[in-house]
């Protein structure tokens, strides 16, 4: 069986676990994964973030687009998908945490992120889970960090609005359903 049918079985029996953990029945497609990472400076960041990670679709693009020196930090709240990235990525660069979102800060220490790139299913969510992570989000970037948002529906666009002074979004058409991606920055003059 090739990767992309094993991912795809891995992710649709992640998804009839907990459908609304994982919120899609499909990994986000490569020609979304690129439209997302091409609306910010990956190559120049020192420290990715990655939130909901799945099984890799993020993760591979951003290695791909990464410093050789620089790191990015992985959560996966699936105790079974953290573990198949742990396999599939042999690279010193990643650290895979299979750990809530929520905890984040715990894995941050003093750190904060040059970019964070998130796939969580916000809008499938309870309302507290989502306020807390989405509130999280500010804090845990570098002043002219950015946060990398893609969604299945723009409900949160008024959410992310009220976070971050820049909010610039996107739509990638060809993905399966049509995905929203939102850049937001903590500075309006960035980007
Ligand atoms: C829509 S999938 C995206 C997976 C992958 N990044 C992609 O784009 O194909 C959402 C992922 O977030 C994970 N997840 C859900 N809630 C989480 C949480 N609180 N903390 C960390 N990961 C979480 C799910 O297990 C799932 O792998």
């Amino acid at each position: 069986m090739n990767q992309q049918l094993a991912d795809r079985l891995r992710f649709l029996r992640a998804f009839a676990t907990n459908p609304r953990q994982v919120g899609a029945i499909l990994p986000t497609s490569r020609l979304a994964v690129r439209d997302m990472l091409d609306m910010a400076d990956v190559p120049g960041a020192s420290l990715v973030v990655e939130l909901g990670a799945g099984t890799g679709s993020q993760t591979g693009e951003v290695l791909a687009r990464m410093a050789p020196d620089a790191r990015l930090l992985a959560l996966e709240i699936d105790p079974r998908l953290a573990k198949v990235l742990e396999e599939r990525f042999d690279d010193p660069r990643l650290q895979v945490v299979c750990d809530s979102a929520e905890n984040l800060r715990e894995h941050l220490g003093e750190e904060r992120a040059d970019v964070l790139v998130c796939a969580l299913p916000f809008t499938s969510f309870e309302p507290g889970l989502r306020r807390r992570i989405l509130d999280s989000l500010p804090g845990v970037l570098r002043p002219d960090g950015v946060a990398l948002i893609i969604q299945y529906s723009p409900l949160i666009q008024s959410e992310l609005r009220r976070l971050f002074p820049s909010v610039r979004r996107r739509i990638s058409p060809l993905n399966v359903p049509p995905a929203f991606l939102f850049a937001c920055r903590l500075r309006e003059d960035q980007g």
